[in-house]
């Protein structure tokens, strides 16, 4: 197990999303949920959409391509056509104002 730095916090909007490739080449996408921070992958289960260009909607990330919905807190799929929940990443907001990501 270990962490991975990734953006700063201050680049992250409250209520938004940002994309971010691991250094494994994992892409993953970031979020601020009133002021928490959550980590997903950015790729739709149910087909090659980046999650990141969707919307966020509550607790939801919206997939762009058929809007089908995840759970941003547990990766589950929350709306239809997504049925495979999503990986999740913990995340640690650092000193130095880093978001980190736990890699299993
Ligand atoms: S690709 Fe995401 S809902 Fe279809």
């Amino acid at each position: 197990m270990a962490e991975e730095k990734t953006i700063k916090h201050s680049e992250l909007e409250t209520n938004s999303v940002r994309q971010f490739y691991l250094e494994d080449d994992t892409v993953v996408a970031i979020y601020n949920l009133e002021g928490e921070y959550f980590a997903t992958s950015d790729v739709c289960t149910h087909g090659q959409a980046f999650l990141s260009d969707g919307d966020i909607r509550g607790d939801e990330i919206i997939c762009p391509f058929h809007e089908g919905s995840f759970d941003i807190r547990t990766g589950e799929p929350a709306d239809p056509p997504c049925v495979i929940p999503l990986e999740r990443y913990e995340t640690r907001l650092g000193e130095d104002g880093y978001i980190y990501i736990t890699i299993e």
